[in-house]
């Protein structure tokens, strides 16, 4: 489709939104603040008792759902707050009566670093939902949906609502046939939404008019299409609304004081743009102000966890390294007293990211690609330390790479062997997972739930747990 045909079509397009009347496409909002704002704006910092006024103000506006969990709130919980996230969810969930919760799920990696069996992954699922989580926004980092399968099913046959995600990046392998390609297994999959996802934030208009589109026809209404975009190439608010005249049924927002930079576009901007027209959200702006009022008061509390890459880079065009992996470069830098390297780490973060097939760049592929990135430049020789995540990406733990990896990165990694693809990640996973965790914890882990932060996170839940024991846990503030 060139430039040409796309704005041919979009003539069209305007040209029928004429007469139809304000409110006749509704689009509907996920606000993401909660999880996904605090996560890229406040480094996840904020705690359970400051999010509770928030989320209890949020369930008043009519979203479709909020993102409350996911992502890094496990970790942060546990490691810096000393808070069960598990508990977390069941407070959010009893001053939310009246919205669905949403949570982030990557896959067969549920929330951490490496693949789980698929009894972990049904375990999780059921546990989320018991404790009061709805809707699953399910993703594996390089695009490969056999490992989104068993969460989907999982979230299917226990009552939630499934959204599975496909990543956007820019590179060589991704065409527009590859997009349409992946929107066709996504729509086989059974799922209740379909996501376009950009975590990097270097989508542009007329991308996300000409993807979106084309996820539209092929779903033939069969199960409606979102765009979740972040706004680190400043380019997110003309993204949605290029996606929304393509026939986007929902976007993701956050509120303004949280919003655009490495965020995404504030709410109230969308829910204001969109108002008296066909695409009327139905929310009136004015419900939004005591949420958007307690959101700023959240952000001048937190704002010591503010990091000089929250707002729009534009460079993210060039390097492709989103924000929360550019803190992280810096800190590992820091840590080796070398952050004159840092132009150079994110000049060599293209070459990594190609020797791995281009992955998209989001957790945990992002993370992968930036410390080996800067291991490249500190050693002084490409590949001279290779980290085990490389060397695990490489064999397929991470899903099976987009595009050909590196031939000379596999013969560093694999001698004389080549990778094999034709199993899915679930399948190397350690069966002993659950019960190793058991054991490890012993009579700290009181619950099923405990169990699974044993799984996921053993050494922060051991850590975490043993403070509870001693009743010095969820006294952490600010
Ligand atoms: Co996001």
């Amino acid at each position: 489709m060139s430039t040409q045909d796309i704005l041919g079509q979009l003539a069209i397009d305007m040209n029928r939104l004429l007469t139809e009347p304000a409110g006749s496409r509704r689009v509907k909002i996920t606000d993401l603040t909660p999880r996904d704002g605090q996560q890229c704006k406040l480094a996840t910092r904020v705690t359970t008792d400051d999010l509770l006024p928030l989320c209890a103000s949020l369930d008043n506006c009519g979203f479709h759902a909020v993102e409350v969990w996911g992502g890094a709130t496990f970790d942060v919980c546990m490691r810096y707050l000393k808070e069960d996230p598990w508990e977390r969810l069941r407070r959010i969930k009893a001053v939310m009566p009246k919205t669905k919760l949403q949570m982030l799920l990557r896959g067969q990696h549920i929330l951490a670093y490496r693949p789980y069996t698929d009894k972990i992954v049904c375990t999780f699922v059921e546990r989320a939902i018991a404790n009061g989580m709805n809707v699953f926004r399910i993703f594996e980092a390089t695009n490969d949906f056999r490992n989104i399968e068993t969460a989907t099913k999982a979230v299917k046959q226990l009552g939630g609502e499934a959204h599975v995600e496909v990543n956007y990046t820019v590179s060589p392998v991704h065409t527009l046939e590859k997009w349409m390609e992946y929107a066709e297994q996504l729509i086989e999959i059974g799922a209740d939404w379909l996501s376009l996802k950009d975590a990097t934030g270097i989508m542009t208009p007329l991308d996300s008019y000409r993807i979106i589109k084309g996820i539209k026809d092929r779903a033939k209404g069969k199960l409606p299409v979102l765009l979740h975009c972040h706004d680190m190439g400043g380019t997110s608010s003309m993204c949605h609304l290029m996606a929304i005249l393509a026939g986007v049924d929902m976007i993701d927002t956050v509120l303004s004081p949280l919003s655009f930079g490495s965020a995404h576009p504030a709410t109230e901007t969308m829910v204001a743009s969109l108002k008296d027209t066909p695409f009327d959200t139905g929310i009136d702006v004015k419900l939004l102000e005591e949420p958007t009022r307690i959101t700023r008061q959240v952000k001048e509390k937190y704002e010591q966890y503010e990091t000089g890459y929250t707002g729009v880079s534009a460079d993210v065009f060039i390097h492709k390294v989103p924000g929360g992996m550019i803190s992280n470069m810096v800190a590992q830098l820091k840590e080796a007293k070398r952050t004159d390297l840092m132009d150079a780490a994110l000049k060599e973060t293209p070459s990594v990211e190609k020797d791995l097939g281009h992955p998209p760049l989001l957790t945990p592929t992002s993370q992968i690609v930036g410390v080996q990135a800067v291991l490249n430049v500190l050693a002084g020789e490409r590949y001279k330390i290779v980290t085990k995540e490389t060397s695990d990406y490489v064999k397929g733990k991470y899903g099976r790479p987009p595009g050909a990896v590196n031939p000379e990165l596999i013969k560093k990694i694999m001698k004389d062997k080549q990778p094999d693809y034709s199993q899915r990640s679930g399948e190397m996973a350690d069966p002993a997972d659950w019960d190793k965790a058991i054991k490890d914890l012993g009579p700290l882990a009181k619950s099923d739930e405990d169990i699974l932060l044993g799984v996921l996170f053993p050494m922060q839940a051991k850590e975490f747990l043993t403070l509870r024991e001693k009743g010095e846990v969820g006294q952490a503030t600010g």
